[in-house]
């Protein structure tokens, strides 16, 4: 640490995914690292976001978002989450999920804090949680569904409990969390007085007719559930940084003094382009589960078929897979095989564990990708067949 570094980023670097995607630019490879997905954006956002920027509307909107995209988001949350709310004081537009999540622990989480996590989590929540520095405590999913031990979720909860981070569907292991499980989480953060901050930025890519359930429909938990989404991921639109939280209107207007504060508003432009997705019908919606469905189905095949063991995401557009059935003793090893003599990039799975042990055996491939890249990374997974024999 630098005698300028604050405390507060101390021992923060950019993760391996960056580093990854850096080397597999270097070798031409295929990238199922990061979590991009290079689908283009529906036509009719992009046409809204341009008439919007034709039409000069350029300044500052009201650091929650312009009301038109907090009416059709309210709307959205009443009918596809089972939530209603009030689009005037319980939703917050943001500068992404990410936004959304960091006006979220700035404005509630703080040293002396605890916080549970499950690993695998997404490196994102892990390390602006850390900027907040509260005591982050790890409940590990295993198994093929990746559920919790309730035992160890209840021994997780103390009476420093400031909240629980639940990502469902799940980045990195793709895990949805059923009502059940939601409801025994929602319980203790009853009983322990606590927050849920969920993320649930990958709703809509459900597999196996699985149901996406929000943590703030259950008995108690609205007014103690802070609810993140965005249009990232369903609308392909990761560069426009649109985001949003729903939550009880105390909750919101403190993230909104916090959000105002970072970084004043989301481009306002873009809010009034992405209205334009509300309109989009259920036909859009089938089309994208259908293909990522497809994808997922070709590149758990891929790896299959090399002894990558795939563990069948339940959601989102990730795909973890165990090394050990491959001739590999480590994820380490796996990636780097896979990038040097295969030309495609995943990410070994330790980093998303706090204890690292935990998923030194995995790796993470990200299958949101044209079909092109998609087969070239899956003939590049399956000649490790013929490297490690
Ligand atoms: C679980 C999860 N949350 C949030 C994000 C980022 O979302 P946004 O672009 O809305 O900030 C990602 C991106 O990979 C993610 O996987």
């Amino acid at each position: 640490m630098t005698r300028f570094e604050a405390e507060r980023i101390a021992g923060l670097v950019q993760s391996d995914i960056r580093l990854m995607s850096r080397r597999c630019m270097e070798l031409g490879g295929v990238n199922l690292g990061q979590g991009i997905c290079d689908q283009p954006t529906p036509d009719v956002v992009k046409a809204a976001a341009k008439a919007a920027i034709d039409g000069d509307q350029s300044i500052y909107s009201k650091f929650e978002g312009i009301d038109e995209l907090r009416r059709r988001i309210a709307g959205k949350m009443a009918s596809y989450n089972g939530l209603p709310c009030d689009p005037d004081s319980e939703v917050l537009v943001a500068a992404g999920s990410t936004g959304a999540f960091v006006a979220a622990v700035l404005s509630f989480i703080e040293p002396g804090d605890e916080v549970i996590l499950f690993s695998p989590f997404y490196g994102y929540h892990y390390n602006v949680l850390r900027m907040a520095r509260p005591e982050i405590k790890s409940v590990t999913l295993r198994g093929s569904d990746w559920s919790f031990d309730p035992a160890e979720l209840r021994a997780a909860f103390s009476s420093r409990t400031k909240a629980v981070i639940v990502n469902t569907p799940a980045n990195p292991c793709g895990k949805v969390f059923t009502r059940e499980e939601l409801q025994q989480i929602g319980a203790l953060c009853t009983e322990f007085d606590a927050l849920a901050i969920t993320d649930e930025i990958y709703e809509y890519i459900l597999y196996d007719g699985r149901e996406h359930v929000s943590m703030a429909t259950l008995p108690g938990m609205r007014e103690r559930t802070i609810t993140i989404s965005g249009f990232s991921k369903t609308y392909n639109m990761t560069g426009w940084r649109l985001g949003y939280a729903v939550a009880p209107a105390e909750f919101t207007a403190r993230m909104g003094v916090v959000a105002d504060l970072v970084y004043i508003c989301p481009p306002t432009p873009l809010q009034h382009g992405v209205v334009a997705a509300f309109d989009l019908g259920p036909d859009y919606y089938e089309q994208m589960s259908a293909d990522y469905a497809r994808k997922r189905i070709q590149t758990m095949e891929a790896c299959d078929a090399v002894g990558l063991t795939s563990l069948a995401p339940q959601g989102s557009y990730y795909l973890m897979v165990d090394v050990r059935g491959a001739g590999f003793e480590t994820d380490v090893q796996a990636a780097d095989v896979l990038m040097q003599q295969c030309g495609v990039a995943v990410i070994p799975g330790h980093s998303f564990y706090l204890d690292p042990a935990d998923g030194r055996t995995q790796l993470r491939l990200c299958f949101a990708k044209q079909d092109h890249d998609l087969d070239r990374a899956c003939d590049g997974i399956r000649k490790l067949a013929s490297v490690t024999t």
